[in-house]
C-alpha cells in the first residue's frame, strides 16, 4: 500500500496548482466568504449581520458624500463581481459551445478563458484569451449570438485594448512606465468583448466650449461608446460624411467647425463653404467661413478651381524646401466644407461644370491633405460617384444608413461584420447625430455620438469667432477648361495622376 502515498500527494499537488489560478481569479469572493464564515463560526450571526449593516451604512455615507469616489472604488467593482460571478461564469462554458466557439482537440474541448470582467454604469467589458486556432474575426462572426446568450442586446468585439498607456509623471514615471510597458503589451491571442447593457449613447451630447487653442491633431467631436471623446486628427486628411436625410450630419460639421473656431479668428485656418443645398446648412456662421457660395453653381466650381490655384502655388513655393505642409498665419490650413458632395459630382445638369468640379475635388483630394488643403464632404447616398471618391478620404464617417451594404460602401470592406450596424440605427429625433467611425489603431468601428450645436450657439459662435477679412487671393491663370468628349483628350498637366485623368474623359452622355 505504501505505493499509493506518493501517488495521492501527487494528485493533490497537482488539483492546488490547478486551484491556484482559479482562487486568484476569484480572490475578492473568496476572501469576503472566508471572512464571512471566520466571523460567523467565531462570533455568531448577530456579529455578522452587524459587520455587515456597518459596512452597507458606510458604503451608503460614502455615496452621499463622495459619489465619484464611491461608485469608482466601491459600486463599480462590485457591479463587476456580480456580472462576472452570476452572469459570466455561470453559463461561460454553455455559451461559448453553443455560439461554436470552443474547440475540440485530442478529445477535450478547450474553452475560451475568461480573463476579466469591468463594468462600467453601460457596459461590461469581458476580456477573454482564445484558444489556439481562433482569431478575432471569429468572434465578429457570433458577436450577436454571444449578446443574447448573456442577455444584452449588443456585443461589440475588439482585437485590441481600447484605452492607450497614461502619461506618467513625477518620480516614480518611470517605473509606472515599466509597468505599463508590461500592461499594455501585445497580445494578440486576448480579445476584449463589450456587452452594451444599456445605450450609454441616449441622451444629447451638448455642444463642447470652445476650446481655448485648436489642436489639430485633436478636435473634440463626440462621445464614444467608453464614453471618452472621440477626437478627430485633421491635419493631412480629408474626411468625408456620409448620413441619410436628417440623420446627423449637421452635427459633426458644425462641432468640427466649433473645434476650429479660434484657428479660424487667428487666421490659421480658412473655413471655405459651399452649400448647393441653397444655404440652409451653413449659411448661419457665415462669417465663420472666409469664401463661401451657396446660390448658383457656377461660382461654386470657380471656387473649387480657386482652391487647386491656390494649391498650386503652395507647391511651387514648398518645391525643394519642405515636404508636409505645417500651418501658419502666411500659410494657413485651408478647409473646404461641402455640405452636399454629390450635388456637385453627379446631381448636376451641366456636363461642363460637372467635369470641372470632379476635375477639381480630384486634384484637391489627391494632393490637398500634404499640402495644407482639406476637404471635408458631407452626403446623403453613398451612389457611384461618391463610392469613386471614397478611397481619397482618409477619415470617412457613417452615420445612419438606409441600406446594410452601405456600410461597407462607406467605412470599407467587412466594417458592418465589424461592428458598424449603421442600418440600425434609430431614425427618431431623439437618437440623431450616432454614427460609427474608424479609429486609426484598430480596425473595429467605433460607435460616436457628435455633440450637437444648436443655431443659437452657431450664431453666437459666428459672432465671437469670425474669420478675419483676407485680401481675396488672385487666382492662378487656370486652363479654361471646356466640354471634354472621348475624341478631345484632356491634358491635365503633371499634377493629375492617371487614375484620375479618366474622370474628366467620361462620356457627358
Ligand atoms: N448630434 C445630435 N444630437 C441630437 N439631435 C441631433 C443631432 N444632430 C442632429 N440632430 C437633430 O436632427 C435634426 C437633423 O439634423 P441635421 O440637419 O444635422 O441632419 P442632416 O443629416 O444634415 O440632414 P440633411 O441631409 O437634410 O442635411 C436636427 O434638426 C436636430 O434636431
Ligand atoms: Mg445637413
Amino acid at each position: 500500500m505504501w505505493f499509493v502515498v506518493p501517488y495521492l500527494l501527487w494528485q493533490v499537488a497537482k488539483a492546488t496548482v490547478r486551484l491556484m489560478p482559479v482562487l486568484w481569479r476569484n480572490r475578492t469572493s473568496v476572501t469576503l466568504a472566508a471572512l464571512a464564515v471566520w466571523l460567523w463560526h467565531r462570533h455568531g450571526w448577530e456579529v455578522l449581520a452587524l459587520v455587515a449593516g456597518v459596512a452597507g451604512a458606510t458604503v451608503g455615507v460614502w455615496w452621499w458624500q463622495w459619489r465619484p469616489w464611491c461608485e469608482r472604488f466601491v459600486v463599480l467593482p462590485a457591479l463587476s463581481w456580480w456580472q462576472r460571478l452570476f452572469v459570466y461564469q455561470l453559463h461561460w462554458r454553455e455559451a461559448m459551445t453553443v455560439c461554436r466557439l470552443a474547440e475540440r482537440f485530442d478529445g477535450k474541448l478547450n474553452v475560451p478563458r475568461l480573463l476579466r470582467v469591468r463594468c462600467t454604469y453601460a457596459t461590461d467589458e469581458v476580456v477573454l484569451r482564445m484558444p489556439r486556432g481562433q482569431n478575432p474575426d471569429d468572434y465578429h462572426a457570433a458577436a450577436a449570438n454571444l449578446a443574447y446568450s448573456f442577455g444584452a442586446r449588443i456585443c461589440r468585439v475588439y482585437s485590441g485594448r481600447r484605452d492607450m498607456p497614461p502619461t506618467r509623471r513625477g518620480r516614480w514615471a518611470w517605473l509606472l512606465r515599466l509597468v505599463d510597458r508590461v500592461r499594455y503589451r501585445d497580445r494578440p491571442r486576448v480579445v476584449w468583448l463589450v456587452f452594451v447593457r444599456r445605450d450609454p449613447l441616449r441622451r444629447t451630447v451638448p455642444a463642447f466650449d470652445v476650446p481655448e487653442t485648436t489642436d489639430l491633431e485633436a478636435l473634440p467631436l463626440g462621445l464614444r461608446e467608453d464614453l471618452v471623446r472621440y477626437v478627430l486628427r485633421l491635419l493631412a486628411t480629408h474626411v468625408l460624411i456620409v448620413g441619410a436625410t436628417r440623420a446627423g450630419k449637421g452635427s459633426v460639421q458644425w462641432s468640427l467647425i466649433r473645434a476650429l473656431a479660434p484657428a479660424i479668428r487667428s487666421g490659421l485656418v480658412r473655413l471655405w463653404g459651399i452649400d448647393p443645398k441653397g444655404g440652409v446648412e451653413l449659411s448661419l456662421g457665415r462669417q465663420l467661413f472666409s469664401r463661401y457660395e451657396y446660390a448658383t453653381v457656377p461660382p461654386m466650381v470657380a471656387m473649387l478651381e480657386e482652391l487647386v490655384a491656390v494649391m498650386r502655388e503652395r507647391q511651387a513655393r514648398m518645391q525643394g524646401k519642405t515636404r508636409a505642409h505645417t500651418p501658419t498665419l502666411d500659410e494657413p490650413l485651408y478647409v473646404l466644407m461641402v455640405d452636399e458632395i454629390l450635388a456637385l459630382v453627379a446631381l448636376l445638369q451641366d456636363v461642363d461644370l460637372r467635369t470641372r468640379a470632379k476635375a477639381a475635388l480630384a486634384m484637391l483630394l489627391t494632393q490637398g491633405a500634404g499640402l495644407g488643403v482639406l476637404v471635408v464632404g458631407a452626403t446623403q447616398d453613398p451612389r457611384k460617384e461618391v463610392v469613386e471618391l471614397r478611397d481619397f478620404f482618409p477619415t470617412r464617417i457613417a452615420l445612419r444608413l438606409n441600406e446594410p451594404n452601405h456600410v461597407d460602401l462607406v467605412l470599407g470592406q467587412g466594417s458592418r461584420a465589424r461592428g458598424a450596424l449603421c442600418d440600425q440605427l434609430s431614425a427618431r429625433p431623439s437618437m440623431r447625430g450616432i454614427g460609427y467611425v474608424v479609429l486609426d489603431d484598430r480596425p473595429e468601428p467605433e460607435r460616436v455620438r457628435f455633440a450637437y450645436v444648436t443655431d443659437d450657439e452657431i450664431r453666437d459662435m459666428a459672432v465671437a469667432y469670425a474669420a478675419p477679412e483676407v485680401v481675396k487671393p488672385k487666382p492662378a491663370p487656370i486652363p479654361r477648361q471646356g466640354r471634354h468628349t472621348n475624341k478631345q483628350k484632356h491634358t491635365a498637366g503633371p499634377l493629375l495622376p492617371d487614375s484620375l485623368a479618366g474622370l474628366l474623359d467620361e462620356d457627358p452622355a
